[in-house]
């Protein structure tokens, strides 16, 4: 496996590559790996030729009060992950070299100002620009990303759909810790009892899943997934909602597939989860 630093030394590496007629997968990480990047990784592998990892914590889709500086690093422990599991390449960038002032952005402005874009305004414009550069300088055939971010993955469809990226956007399914918990790399701010309050999330989602199945409207759904969150102490909402699956505005009856999703603070960790649900 390879280690690359600069656009310019991936761009030659990936240049090699593609004309011997290799393809190449994608899987966009902020690092601090854990087994949902793993299934990426993984499912990556199966499907391409070349596997490029990129790790980078992006400082563009930070807002001014967020956890940038904190956020997990452990760039060792995740390059001795990426190669046991046979990638090709690890892009870790220094942020110097990704952006110049001032900066062009792209922003899909439509499915951005709803559930996280709510609460976090410029996310995914910086979303939207990093991948679009990683899109540029690694030109993928398929780049894989995790549903948990399901907003995230709505937009980069969009994105790549909007802009004419020759790009197959893979998306993975949630994986879960054995007691339920979304894996995040921000799980590790949890104290042991916030760790524990946070199981109020897949607690809501397995009792949404169940009433959805069972042909509950929107609100009662909602109402039930809010109660079981509002009942843990450490728990305080910043979002339950049901929105259409493909343009993330709200709907009140179940008739298109549909995404169930929310972002609650554990104390001070903001974690998202979420289920869909097809018609
Ligand atoms: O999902 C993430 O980890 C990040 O948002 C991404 C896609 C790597 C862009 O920085």
């Amino acid at each position: 496996m390879q280690v690359t630093k600069t656009v310019k030394e991936t761009r030659d590496l990936i240049k090699n590559w593609k004309r011997e007629g290799k393809t190449i997968g994608l899987v966009p990480t902020m690092g601090f790996l854990h087994e949902g990047h793993a299934s990426l990784i993984k499912r990556c592998r199966e499907e391409n030729d070349i596997v490029v990892v990129s790790d980078f914590v992006n400082p563009t889709q930070f807002g001014p009060t967020e956890d940038l500086e904190a956020y997990p690093r452990d760039f060792k422990r995740d390059s001795e992950l990426c190669e046991s599991l046979g990638a090709d390449v690890i892009f870790h960038p220094e942020p110097k070299d990704m952006y110049h002032d001032p900066h062009a952005f792209v922003s899909i402005d439509t499915l951005s100002d709803t559930l996280c874009g709510k609460t976090r305004p410029i996310h995914f414009k910086g979303v939207c620009t990093v991948v679009s550069k990683l899109f540029n300088i690694v030109t993928p055939d398929r780049a894989y990303f995790g549903q948990k971010d399901a907003q995230q993955l709505a937009i980069i469809r969009k994105m790549v759909q909007d802009l004419n990226f020759d790009i197959q956007i893979v998306g993975c399914p949630i994986i879960r810790e054995e007691d339920g918990l979304a894996k995040s790399s921000r799980n590790t701010y949890l104290s042991e009892e916030e760790r524990k309050a946070a199981l109020c999330l897949s607690r809501a989602v397995k009792a949404g899943q169940n009433m959805i199945c069972k042909g509950s409207k929107a609100e009662e759904v909602l109402t039930k997934m809010r109660e079981i969150i509002e009942a843990e102490p450490l728990a305080k909402i910043d979002y339950v909602s049901m929105v259409d699956a493909l343009d993330m505005q709200s709907v009140e009856i179940v008739e298109k597939d549909v995404l169930v999703a929310m972002a609650v603070y554990i104390g001070k960790t903001r974690l998202i989860d979420n289920f869909s649900y097809e018609v």
